[in-house]
């Protein structure tokens, strides 16, 4: 994994030799490891866009080719082909399962779908218009107290029941929040359905009635948990792994996830898309106009769903979704202006200069906005569901890391510049 060196020399002349290490793809890293050590320097990055935190096997993107891969595999072939919580398995465990395997992990994690009683009464502490991200971050921090019996964080058994039960018992803590900002009866899981569909039942249904789980909605639900299931360190992922990097349990760690995730920046994106489509839809401002504003540099309005860190391309997640889109809302008949107005705006944007210059595509929140309000998602349940399809890659990289042998506490450094040292005054 490494081969030649690169050096650098601070300001004594003292020099350090930094070794390059090669992954199985990507770029070459300059190992600075030594750095402060060996020269007293170190190295400034906010944003941390030049640093790799971490050695990683799990996800893979190459943002210039538009690739993702989750534990090698593409992302197009474990749409075409996966199901989410076979996906669970994959990044969980590296492989993809036997099919005893598989039916043994569906059995572990159906059987984990129920969550403490008390969990209900703690939920019901929330004011009426709780809105559910707070709840989630609230409701799976103190999931901790409620599993004292496998948090020791240095057993590999114990992160393994952990990791499973976030997986099982997070779409149940989605719909119980749902319900209680909304006033709906909390539904017991159904264990005779699967994963996805387990979800909507607790979601939309209601107890005076049996509730028939739709294979449309199922069948986009679990692409886009899949295709939201990882995407390596971005800001949610790094946040639970320096918060685990501390000891912290499991749940206090995915919860400090849900936090970060929670930010417009980061998962709350897509709920920004429909607002943009509604607020272009209600004041009848046109295509070109819409465009005209987003160039311009004195008009902070930026077109929400397009642009990304890291995909100088397509997103192939994007390019997923969108046939997903188009092929849903012609079976459900949703909200067409909308998607005929995201169309226009997508051709649009790929025939203009600015937008081709700066390499800024429609990214992945781009469709999956429209799809969720297609299947009556409401919006601020947006984002819980991106945190509910993220646990598997949270808790994924949280176990990985605990088996790192390089592995240490997280503590950034920084460059100074407050005050420099003076005296209190005492003579006043
Ligand atoms: N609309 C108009 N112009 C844009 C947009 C946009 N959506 N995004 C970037 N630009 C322009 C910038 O003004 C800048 O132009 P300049 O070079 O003339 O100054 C150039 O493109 C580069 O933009 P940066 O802000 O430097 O790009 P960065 O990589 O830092 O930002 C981001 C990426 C935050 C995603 C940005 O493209 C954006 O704000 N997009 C809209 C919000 C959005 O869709 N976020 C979801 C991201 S996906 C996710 O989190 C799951």
């Amino acid at each position: 994994m490494s081969d030649s060196v690169a050096t650098i020399t601070g300001e004594d002349g003292k020099s350090a030799e930094l070794p390059l290490l090669r992954g199985t793809h990507g770029p070459v890293v300059a190992d600075v490891r030594g750095l402060r050590k060996e020269t007293g320097l170190f190295t400034y990055d906010p944003g941390f866009a030049s640093t790799a935190s971490c050695k990683s096997s799990i996800t893979y993107i190459d943002g210039a080719e538009g690739i993702l891969l989750y534990r090698g595999y593409p992302i197009e072939q474990l749409a075409e082909h996966s199901s989410y919580l076979e996906v669970c398995y994959l990044l969980m465990y590296g492989e993809l399962p036997t099919p005893a395997q598989m039916t043994s992990f569906e059995d572990i994690i159906t059987n984990h779908t129920m969550v403490h009683e008390n969990i209900r009464s703690f939920l019901n502490g929330f004011r009426y218009d709780a809105h559910p991200m707070a709840m989630m971050v609230g409701t799976v921090g103190a999931m901790s107290s409620f599993y004292h019996d496998s948090t020791d964080i240095n057993n590999p058994e114990h992160r393994e029941i952990s990791a499973q039960r976030l997986i099982a018992k997070m779409p149940t803590l989605a719909a119980y929040c749902y319900n209680h900002h909304t006033g709906r009866p909390f539904l017991y899981p159904d264990n005779s359905l699967g994963y996805v569909a387990n979800f909507t039942r607790m979601m939309f249904g209601v107890p005076a009635e049996e509730y028939k789980p739709d294979p449309t909605v199922v069948a986009a639900l679990e692409l886009i948990m899949l295709l939201h299931a990882d995407h390596e360190q971005n800001a949610s992922t790094s946040t639970v792994r320096l918060t685990g990097s501390s000891g912290a349990n499991p749940f206090a760690s995915i919860a400090a996830g849900i936090a970060s995730l929670w930010g417009p920046a980061h998962g709350g994106a897509n709920e920004s898309v429909i607002n943009m489509l509604d607020a272009i839809l209600y004041s009848g401002e046109t295509i070109e106009q819409t465009i005209a504003r987003a160039k311009d540099k004195n008009d902070p309005f930026r077109l929400m769903g397009f642009g990304h860190r890291v995909y100088k391309n397509f997103d192939p997640r994007a390019k997923l979704i969108q046939k997903m889109c188009h092929d849903l809302l012609q079976q459900l008949g949703g909200d067409q202006p909308l998607f005929e107005l995201a169309m226009e705006l997508e051709k649009a944007t790929l025939a203009d200069e600015y937008f081709v210059e700066r390499k800024l595509y429609p990214n992945v929140d781009f469709y999956s906005g429209i799809i969720l309000r297609a299947l009556d998602i409401p919006m601020n349940m947006f984002t819980v569901m991106f945190a509910m399809s993220r646990t598997v890659g949270w808790i994924s990289h949280w176990m990985e890391m605990h088996e790192d042998p390089e592995f240490r506490i997280g503590r950034p450094q920084q460059v100074y510049t407050g005050a420099a040292r003076r005296d209190y005054p005492t003579n006043t």
